[in-house]
Formats: structure tokens, C-alpha cells, sequence
């Protein structure tokens, strides 16, 4: 198994990315932000459309990119779960259609499986260190996993309502910074003051559980009580007082998840990994706790191909094959 296509549908970017092993050849991604900006959040129907105009280009353009035909192609790794049905089934009726015509095996991958993975693209000559524990930020989760081994996780802690990434988006919304609200938030709250203002920080003290939307709503309220229209500074410090409670119980509990599982490599991966403080305070808390710190470039923190291709090689190398009947659902954990 040498040459593996990935494609991701599961939400608003449609990608496509060709695998040479564990190396890159490729990675096309496809973003909806435009289209859904325009609503202040995801339409469903319309990622659907759009994944469906825009799939066949990306696949050629990845192929054209990596140098390959379609027919050296020896194994597809589809996301199938979890996401937008009607966007997940897009890719996953591709996939098929491929795996079909090309009589080769296909798998269908967890999304956040993928970015598991994500952190072991950009140095492929290098073993994946097991055990170690990951902490997944992205718009619609927020999970620290023990990875035990290729497909063996354990769930140390979840959100028990709102995704970080989620409340980096309603907070940006309530400021009227528009969608997607974490960049916009990490880049205005350089110029804030994270003590400007004392929002609380949901420690659930005892637990590895998480809890946003206290938070959010603080901020609301906060907003609420303020003389309107606020002015740039003010904005700025609510960004910045904000994202530090986020940064601050991202930080504390992935460090305490990675010293009570005894590993010694952290790996930060979804979107919001990409945020500046998050990255500075996880870096300064890994060093004084001892622990190595993986974090993916940008383009591979925010959905991509390339780490559903990943990890879809290493199920595919298992010789894990799927049935033509494999479905697409909306929920599904990951251990
Ligand atoms: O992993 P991802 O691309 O999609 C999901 O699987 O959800 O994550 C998207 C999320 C969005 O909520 C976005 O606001 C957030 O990641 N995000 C950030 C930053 N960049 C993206 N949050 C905070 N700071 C950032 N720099
Ligand atoms: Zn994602």
C-alpha cells in the first residue's frame, strides 16, 4: 500500500489530498467560508451543494499536484463520521464510486481520528510515539484522548456543552467579528488586555471534563452591561480576557491528562490549536511539566485531507476493508 487518496466532506471544507506512505504528495482544500460568512454559520444544505460543485475539480487538481494518475491509486480513506450527513455523503458516494470503478479497498475514517493524526504529516520519517495524549479543539469538539495505538483511544474528557472552537464562534458573533470568529478573536486580542475583564473558567475541579457555555454567556452579559457602540480597545480586552479563559483550562487539563496517563509527548490538533496564546501557554506548561509538545502547522489544524488519508493508510495497511453499504452518520465517539 503505497498511494492512498483521502477526501473530507464532513463539514464546510471540501478536500482531497494523495499520500505517498506517510508522505504529502498533495492536499487541496476547498473553503465554504465565503459562502457560509454570509449567514454568520453553516448551512447544511448549502455545504452540501457546494461540496458536490466543487469535489470532481479538487480530486483531479490533487492527482495533477501529486503527479499521479487515477488508476496508480491503491487505497481511498473517506471521512464517514461524524458531521453534516448530507455533506459527509458527498465524499463518501465519491469514494465508493472510485473504489468501484478502480477495484481498490476503501475505509472509512472517524473525523477526529483524522486529527489524531494530523500532528505525524509534516515528518513522515519519524515513528509515531505511542502512548501519548491529544487534546482536540475544533468547532464542534473539544476531547482529550489517550492514544494508546493505532484505532486504540480512550476518552479521558469531553465538553459537556459547547465546543471551544463553537465558543470562539458565538463570541465572535456577540462582538460582531463575524464567522469564522477564532481568527478574528486571536488576531484582536493581541492588542487587549487579558485581565481587563473576570470571566470564569469552568475547572470542574476533580474531573477531565470541559464547559464553555458559563463563559459565553459571562460574556454576553458582560456586553449587555456595556455603553454600545463599544469601542476597538473595549473589543479588544473582551477578546483577550476571553480567549485566556479558554486558553487557561485548555492548558491545566491537558497537562494534568497527560501527567495522570504518564506519557510523556502532548499533542494539541482542530482548529482552534492554531491559536497564538493557546500555542504560547501550552508551550511554556509542556516545558515546565516536562512533556514534548506536538502541534500541526495551520493547514493541517483545520480540516484537511492529508490527515484523513493518514490515518485511513495505517487502517488500510491493517487490512481493514469496508463494505459498499458503509454509511454516513452525524454522531459517533470515538472509543
Ligand atoms: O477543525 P476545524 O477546522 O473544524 C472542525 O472540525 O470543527 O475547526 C474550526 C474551528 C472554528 O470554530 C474556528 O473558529 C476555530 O477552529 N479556529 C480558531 C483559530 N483558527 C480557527 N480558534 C481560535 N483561534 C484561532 N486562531
Ligand atoms: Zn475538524
Amino acid at each position: 500500500m503505497e498511494w492512498v487518496l483521502g477526501i473530507e466532506t464532513s463539514c464546510d471544507e471540501t478536500s482531497v489530498a494523495v499520500l505517498q506512505g506517510r508522505v504529502v504528495r498533495s492536499n487541496l482544500v476547498a473553503s465554504q467560508v465565503e459562502l457560509h460568512a454570509r449567514w454568520g454559520g453553516i448551512v447544511p444544505e448549502a455545504a452540501a451543494r457546494q461540496h458536490v460543485e466543487r469535489l470532481n475539480p479538487i480530486l483531479q487538481q490533487a492527482l495533477d499536484e501529486a503527479g499521479i494518475s487515477l488508476n496508480r491509486i491503491e487505497g481511498i480513506a473517506v471521512t464517514n463520521r461524524p458531521g453534516l450527513v448530507g455533506a459527509l455523503v458527498v465524499g463518501l458516494a465519491c469514494a465508493k464510486a472510485l473504489a468501484f470503478a478502480l477495484q481498490k479497498p476503501f475505509v472509512g475514517v472517524h473525523h477526529l481520528e483524522g486529527h489524531l493524526y494530523s500532528p505525524f504529516l509534516e515528518h513522515p520519517e519519524r515513528a509515531i510515539p505511542f502512548p501519548h495524549v491529544a487534546l482536540i479543539v475544533s468547532g464542534g469538539h473539544t476531547e482529550l484522548v489517550l492514544v494508546r495505538h493505532h484505532g486504540h483511544y480512550e476518552l479521558l474528557g469531553h465538553t459537556l456543552d459547547d465546543a471551544a472552537g463553537e465558543a470562539f464562534d458565538k463570541v465572535a458573533r456577540l462582538l460582531g467579528l463575524g464567522y469564522p470568529g477564532g481568527p478574528a478573536i486571536d488576531r484582536l486580542a493581541r492588542q487587549g488586555d487579558p485581565q481587563a475583564f473576570s470571566f470564569p473558567r469552568a475547572w470542574l475541579e476533580g474531573s477531565l471534563m470541559f464547559s464553555f457555555s458559563g463563559l459565553k454567556t459571562a460574556v454576553r452579559r458582560t456586553v449587555e452591561g456595556l455603553k454600545q457602540p463599544l469601542d476597538p480597545q473595549t473589543i479588544a480586552d473582551l477578546c483577550a480576557s476571553f480567549q485566556q479563559a479558554v486558553v487557561e483550562v485548555l492548558v491545566r487539563k491537558a497537562i494534568e491528562g497527560a501527567r495522570t496517563s504518564g506519557v510523556s509527548v502532548l499533542s494539541v490538533v482542530g482548529g482552534v490549536a492554531a491559536n497564538s496564546a493557546l500555542q504560547t501557554q501550552m508551550r511554556q506548561a509542556c516545558e515546565s511539566a516536562g512533556l514534548e509538545l506536538l502541534i500541526p502547522p495551520p493547514r493541517y489544524c483545520t480540516d484537511n485531507a492529508a490527515m484523513i488519508a493518514l490515518a485511513g493508510y495505517y487502517r488500510l495497511l491493517h487490512g481493514e476493508r469496508a463494505d459498499f453499504d458503509l454509511d454516513a452518520y452525524a454522531n459517533a465517539s470515538l472509543a
